[in-house]
């Protein structure tokens, strides 16, 4: 029996940090064992706020080289970018009319967008262009052309994958047929305590990232900036309440965990030493990761032909699924 699908949208905007890696790259990638996986760039998703030509082309190259250099593998399910397939776009017009326009005024981004219009006292629909209201339109298209039978993401994307499960039902209803498989949102719970360097949520809004391919040099400098307390070299340390270890603990094995741990609880351990080890164990972890980074950046036609692979190998599934909806619906 064929494995089950899973499908991860990746959306090109900012470089991925540690925080990224631990809770979105990393699960994703573990899922290869037990699915077939489609990893795809959401760059028509990105469009809706991305408007540089630059800036679109080097996200989308930066996010597909940090995939490809964590171990995606192109030969293994699929790899491709969204606008590559037509037929994507052309799912999304018809699923949306079958989507009811109440799920987009319920949907996240653009209620935040309009509460945090109502809040500044401007017009509700200020900076709102239709990308952005029907992008959950477009994720139904992304996830139902793939039949995927779960979608990891973060919390926030949850309610736009039961949007999709919800459409795929009302779709294979009015026409008798299971033509859409039903998708199960499965939530990425790590995601919310992965610490940055104040010990927050690593998040981009709050500036305090370590970016995933940061050069040695870069990387000892973040590392340097973790906020600590003041105890002096000699305490012994609670290792719990450090956000240095709380790092060092989403990358080590069970014997560095409680070797480090160890050193904080006996005293004579100094921060600067805490932060060595955690940037010593982030080294070994990601050095052959930012070789491989840095090679596919520095010429980025290799990616363009992976991508351009990938989306071959997508089309021939897409072609035949979108002709036989066309054929469902009498068009
Ligand atoms: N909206 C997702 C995000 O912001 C990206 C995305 C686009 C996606 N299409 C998708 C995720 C389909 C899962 C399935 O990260």
């Amino acid at each position: 029996m064929s494995k089950p699908i899973s499908l991860t949208g990746i959306k090109p905007t900012g470089t991925p940090h540690l925080g990224n890696y631990l809770g979105a790259i990393r699960p994703a990638l573990e899922l290869r064992q037990k699915y077939s996986t489609v990893y795809f760039i959401a760059d028509y998703h990105a469009l809706t706020t991305v408007h540089s030509r630059e800036e679109m082309q080097s996200n989308t190259h930066k996010v597909a080289a940090t995939w490809l250099a964590l171990g995606l593998n192109p030969e293994e399910g699929l790899f491709y970018k969204q606008s590559d397939i037509p037929e994507i776009f052309e799912l999304s017009w018809l699923l949306s009319c079958f989507t009811p326009k109440g799920f987009m005024n319920r949907a996240h981004a653009y209620k935040d967008k309009v509460a945090k219009n109502q809040a500044a006292g401007t017009d509700p629909d200020d900076g709102v262009n239709m990308g952005l209201y029907c992008y959950p339109c477009l994720m139904n298209a992304d996830i139902l052309m793939f039949k995927s039978d779960i979608v990891p993401v973060g919390k926030d994307q949850k309610q736009h994958v039961e949007f999709s499960r919800d459409v795929a039902e009302r779709f294979n209803k009015q026409y008798g047929k299971d033509i859409f498989v039903l998708p199960e949102p499965v939530i990425q719970a790590e995601t919310d305590i992965i610490p940055g360097l104040d010990g927050r949520k690593m998040s981009k809004s709050y500036d305090n990232t370590i970016e995933i391919f940061l050069s040695s040099k870069e990387l000892k400098a973040k590392v340097g900036k973790i906020v600590t307390n003041s105890q002096g070299m000699e305490e012994p340390k609670d290792p719990e309440k450090c956000n240095v270890f709380a790092l060092y603990k989403l990358f080590a094995n069970k014997e560095q965990i409680a070797a480090l741990d160890a050193r904080y609880r006996a005293g004579g351990m100094g921060w600067g030493h805490a932060k060595e080890a955690l940037r010593e164990l982030l080294e070994e972890h990601l050095a052959e990761s930012r070789e491989k980074y840095n090679a596919l950046l520095a010429d980025t036609s290799q990616i363009d032909k992976i991508l351009a692979y990938g989306a071959e190998k997508a089309r021939a599934i897409a072609k035949p699924f979108m002709q036989e909806i066309r054929d469902t619906i009498g068009i």
